[in-house]
């Protein structure tokens, strides 16, 4: 194994008799030795529930549990700490704005982009509120200068980056054309926070959704960035830990972050998620924006010079997942084809069924990339489209 690779030991095995290529990273990531050995030893050391013990084990998890916060919320750059909550993922994140949002949406709209995935699009319908789309080009560049906020927008709830084509939305100049209008912006940073530096305040939005297992750290597990002047939401959820007085008449919250964080959380994931960030700060985010951006290029521009292939949006920055079909070949006949050349792909419609439609078919093959990627692995990728081209021909 070379480069990052070396740190993921999932990585060295070999499917089917092939090294393996894994390019399936949009739907989950591996992980490095370093996660793994935080989430052993913390069950093996200082496991036990928090904030609620005096004892010794307690403490320690409550102050492992908390440090995780606070390397999260320097991490996407929250004011403070507050304003982070560890969720179950992006989808509960988003689902739990939804939730105390609900008063305020049913019957009005949610403003989204055409390449959402579901997860950003079921909630709201729950919710009683209709997604609309703004307009984009065939490229799938978004027309910004075309949205329409009107009475009945009460958020705008965007994709930083597709999880299907890769396109990187501005949603910096979203967040600017809200606030003219005072309309709150939730960011579902779920395809962008393993690839590009974040920061709320600069980004200027009032919710963003990640998941940790996308990000080098455990299942489970993911984060909520909900602004301070969203301090006193209803929480979504209502349990332990996060009351501050219980009688059978009433009862009062915490403030955040655990008035958002009903009963036992996934601690050790928390923590998993603190480790990873030590991980990606360790090798540099630039560097890992840098020789992720080189590789995901390279494919890009393989990909467009094979003549059976069509790769789906174009636009101005991308990243992260790439996805195309071949002539007159399904996609889930060329994904099984690739694993047994040993190169692991996503097929089908990624949870986008709204994207594929407008592209008038029901699925593509992705591949998708993390920072333990490299050319190589792009070359075993156009290897084994050249295979399935064959066999086909
Ligand atoms: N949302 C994940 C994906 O795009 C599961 O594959």
């Amino acid at each position: 194994m070379t480069g990052f690779a070396k740190d993921f030991p999932i990585l060295e095995q070999k499917v089917y008799g092939k090294q393996l290529v894994y390019l399936d990273n949009a739907a989950t990531t591996q992980k490095p030795n370093s996660v793994i050995d935080t989430i052993s030893d913390f069950y093996r050391t200082d496991y036990s529930n928090i904030h609620r013990g005096v004892h010794y084990l307690s403490e320690r998890s409550s102050e492992r549990y908390e440090e995780a916060r606070k390397k999260i919320s320097d991490f996407i750059g929250a004011r403070n700490p507050g304003e982070v909550t560890f969720t179950a993922g992006t989808t509960d994140s988003i689902n739990q704005v939804a939730r105390s949002l609900e008063p305020s949406l049913k019957g009005n709209e949610v403003l989204v982009t055409g390449v959402e995935h579901h997860s950003n699009i079921v909630p709201w319908q729950m919710a009683g509120a209709k997604p609309r789309a703004i307009e984009m080009d065939e490229d799938c560049n978004l027309l910004l200068d075309s949205i329409d906020i009107t009475k009945k927008t009460k958020l705008i709830a965007i994709s930083h980056v597709s999880n299907v084509l890769g396109s990187v939305n501005d949603i910096k100049k979203i967040t600017e054309i809200a606030k003219d209008h005072d309309v709150p912006v939730l960011v579902d940073a779920a395809q962008s926070i393993q690839h590009l530096p974040l920061d709320v305040k600069d980004i200027g939005c009032d919710f963003l959704a990640a998941s940790g297992h996308k990000m080098y750290a455990s299942t489970g597990v993911g984060v909520l960035y909900t602004s301070d002047r969203f301090s006193d939401l209803m929480p979504a959820k209502g349990g332990g830990g996060m009351v501050d007085k219980v009688s059978l008449e009433k009862t009062t919250y915490q403030e955040p972050p655990l008035r958002y964080e009903a009963g036992t959380p996934h601690i050790a994931g928390a923590i998993s998620m603190g480790a990873a960030i030590d991980y990606m700060q360790k090798i540099g985010l630039d560097k890992i924006e840098k020789h992720e951006s080189d590789v995901y290029s390279y494919a890009r521009d393989r990909l467009l010079e094979m003549d059976n292939v069509t790769v789906y949006g174009n636009t101005d920055r991308m990243c992260g997942s790439i996805s195309f079909n071949m002539d007159q070949i399904h996609h889930y006949d060329a994904g099984l084809i690739m694993d047994k050349m040993g190169v692991a792909v996503r097929t089908g419609h990624h949870c986008a069924q709204p994207l594929m439609k407008s592209f008038a078919i029901e699925g593509t093959v992705r591949a998708s990339f993390a920072l333990y990627n490299t050319k190589e692995d792009v070359d075993r990728l156009i290897e084994g489209i050249e295979k399935v081209e064959m066999m086909y021909t």
